[in-house]
């Protein structure tokens, strides 16, 4: 076999395996499923506020007894429109609910009076922010894809387990009952045994972009904290908001946007 796509299949496996976040609870949550009452509060932390992390931040927020206590945004650009945004909702109001501005996660983490975090930061941005909530005694959901890397998996789960964290990637399609209902009637049988599976996107994921020159960082933006981990280089919008996906400094397209997400799912298509 050709060796890198020996890697890549063992490197699939690993992920599967690792991945097994999704479903790390305190073994004393398990056992005490009433530990949080419907009357409990749990205050949130955005962390990374732009796209999905408000999407995941407003979706929270429909629950009662959720509250967004902070946002963080390296841009503050983004970090404005939606500290905006958030003091309209109609629940925010009702509830005079006050949110602290960050621009920087490691600070936001100090807050004593953070439950738990969203990390909606692009895909390289997920380990760190997740691992040091998980120090800082914050329950995680982090979007997926999980991470950029088996290692970065692997420590992820370990800070979850260390610190007894309630974690959660975000898969919001895993959670619609047609898939359940796909899954079921795959492992009932009614079909026979499935040797074969072909997958593939019916969308315009991905689609090319013109080359755009480097600039000059946008105001506002604290473009240092936005690579962290990933190589330094110059400033191109191409790479920056939503389009970083399409870049392996940061995440790895479609591929691991969607597909390895198959194999991490709560209850499984093709583990
Ligand atoms: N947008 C979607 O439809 C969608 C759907 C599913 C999952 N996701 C996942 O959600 C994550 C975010 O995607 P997006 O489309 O919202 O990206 P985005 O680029 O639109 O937003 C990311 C935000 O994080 C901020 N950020 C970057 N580094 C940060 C840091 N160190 N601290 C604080 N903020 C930081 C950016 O400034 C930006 O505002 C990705 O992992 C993606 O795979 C997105």
């Amino acid at each position: 076999m050709n060796p890198s796509r020996r890697q890549f299949l063992q490197n699939s496996t690993q992920l599967a395996a690792s991945a097994s976040l999704t479903t790390l609870l305190p073994d004393e949550v398990i056992a005490s499923p009433r530990l949080f009452s419907a009357a409990d509060t749990v205050s949130v932390g955005l962390i990374g506020c732009n796209s999905m992390g408000w999407a995941d931040l407003t979706s929270m927020l429909k629950n009662p007894g959720v509250r967004c206590i902070a946002l963080c945004d390296v841009d503050q650009n983004v970090l404005n429109k939606r500290a905006a945004d958030l003091a309209k909702l109609p629940s925010v109001q009702a509830s005079g609910q006050k949110a602290t501005l960050y621009s920087d996660f490691r600070k936001l983490l100090e807050n004593k009076d953070i439950d738990a975090v969203i990390v909606g930061t692009p895909d390289h941005w997920h380990c760190l922010p997740t691992v040091y909530a998980c120090q800082a005694g914050k329950d995680v959901y982090v979007e997926k894809p999980l991470a950029n890397s088996i290692e970065e998996c692997d420590l992820m789960v370990a800070a979850a387990r260390k610190h007894k964290r309630i974690t959660q990637v975000g898969q919001w399609q895993r959670s619609g009952p047609h898939w359940k209902n796909a899954i079921d009637y795959v492992r009932s049988g009614q079909i026979g045994t499935i040797r074969t599976v072909k997958t593939w996107a019916y969308m315009p994921y991905g689609k090319t972009f013109p080359v755009v020159a480097n600039e000059p960082v946008p105001a506002g933006v604290d473009y240092e904290m936005w690579l962290g981990p990933a190589p330094k280089r110059p400033f191109n919008r191409n790479r920056f908001h939503g389009t970083f996906r399409y870049f392996w400094d940061y995440a790895g397209g479609l591929m691991t946007d969607w597909a390895h997400t198959w194999s991490i799912l709560p209850y499984g298509v093709c583990r």
